[in-house]
């Protein structure tokens, strides 16, 4: 396989048109930021559900006026038939990531999340399909392991599921792999674990771990750890979820279609160390926190005791490899978070 930096290269050499849903979002809007700098045509398909404008607005500023001339946005809805198909209308490449994320979501709203995230994706794969799109890669997430004990997560070893969420992105992989199947559609599933970086939200009852402590800590809060903080994670950053989409859709092998590949480092930190690294970090610029201790509640419904990704299947069929570790992400992404966090 050669170096994504080639890969990177020869994307800019070759102008193609890409469709982004959920360009909007925190991960839509970086998959947008990134191939719009690689001088792509970007079609963007948005419902401003849990994505905002500014999010649109920043990508704007961090590219040139010629490359934001290569973006156009629909403002519409997955759920509609019509607006996938306009927004599939000459794309070769599809990164589908428009969804309504979050577990405590779905299990207090099941039918939205089912209506969005799986309604939502067989429109999509359909409106694709019609059109013929070279490449459908789409974003599934390690919730599919459900209650799978075994560490780090291997792609074929799923267990029961335990939220609706979960349910609905399982889902979305068995239809995926059907119209592949059935239709030759050449999708791909991207599994993320636990995803942070620039744009994440912040706020609201479903906000990340990440950015949702690093805007309690400066605001003086107490920090509310669920469980007894050895609840660990695969935590990812951004820019290795954006090269596990571009390898996907515009490297790897089509025998790599069908199928589902965990995006993570497999590594693994708990929510203590979690708490200690952004307490060092943010103590930097603020040394008032070095001494600021968390409070442990009951563990979250829904949640799995432990996460970690094996990716070798990622390495080998796809390409991929990750470029920053946890404290490498943090620190690039830390003052994005500290000037963006909602002040209200
Ligand atoms: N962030 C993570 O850690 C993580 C982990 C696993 C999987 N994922 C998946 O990655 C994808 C992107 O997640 P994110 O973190 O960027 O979330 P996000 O909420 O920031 O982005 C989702 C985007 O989809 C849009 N959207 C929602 N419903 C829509 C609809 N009906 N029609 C059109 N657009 C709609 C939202 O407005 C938003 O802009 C989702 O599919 C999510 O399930 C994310």
């Amino acid at each position: 396989m050669i170096p994504y930096t080639d890969v990177q290269n020869r994307l800019c050499a070759n102008s193609g048109r890409w469709l982004v849903t959920g360009c909007a979002g925190f991960i839509g809007s970086n998959l947008l930021e990134q191939l719009l700098s690689l001088n792509q045509r970007v079609t963007g398909l948005d419902n401003f559900a849990t994505g905002f404008r500014n999010n649109l607005e920043e990508v704007r500023r961090n590219v040139s006026p010629e490359q934001w001339g290569r973006f156009e946005f629909i403002e519409g809805d997955i759920r509609n038939p019509d607006d996938c198909s306009m927004a599939c209308a000459g794309v070769d490449y599809a990164l589908h990531q428009a969804a309504l994320g979050s577990v405590p979501r779905s299990l207090e709203d099941p039918l939205t999340s089912y209506q969005v995230n799986m309604n939502g994706t067989i429109n999509m794969l359909e409106a694709a399909r019609k059109v013929g799109v070279r490449r459908f890669v789409y974003a599934s997430s390690s919730s599919v392991y459900g209650d799978h004990p075994g560490l780090p997560k291997v792609e074929s070893q799923l267990g029961s599921l335990l939220s609706p969420y979960a349910a609905t992105k399982l889902g979305n992989e068995i239809f995926a792999n059907v119209y592949h199947r059935c239709y030759g559609l050449e999708v791909i599933g991207l599994r993320y674990f636990n995803v942070f970086g620039p744009r994440q939200d912040p706020d609201g009852p479903y906000a990340a771990v990440i950015p949702k402590w690093i805007d309690a800590m400066l605001k003086g809060e107490t920090i509310k750890i669920n469980g007894d903080g050895e609840t660990s994670r695969d935590f990812c950053y951004i820019a290795n979820v954006v090269q596990a989409n571009i390898l996907a859709a515009f490297h790897a092998k089509p025998t790599a279609a069908g199928h589902s590949y965990n995006v993570a480092l497999n590594e693994r930190t708990t929510l203590n160390e979690l708490f200690s690294l952004l307490r060092e970090m943010l103590s930097r610029q603020r040394p008032d926190l070095a001494n600021l201790k968390a409070v442990y509640g009951p563990f979250r419904a829904g949640d799995v005791a432990h996460s970690q990704a094996d990716i070798s299947l990622a390495s080998s069929h796809l390409g991929f490899s990750p470029t920053h570790s946890i404290r490498k992400g943090l620190e690039t992404a830390l003052d994005w978070y500290v000037a963006n966090r909602r002040l209200a």
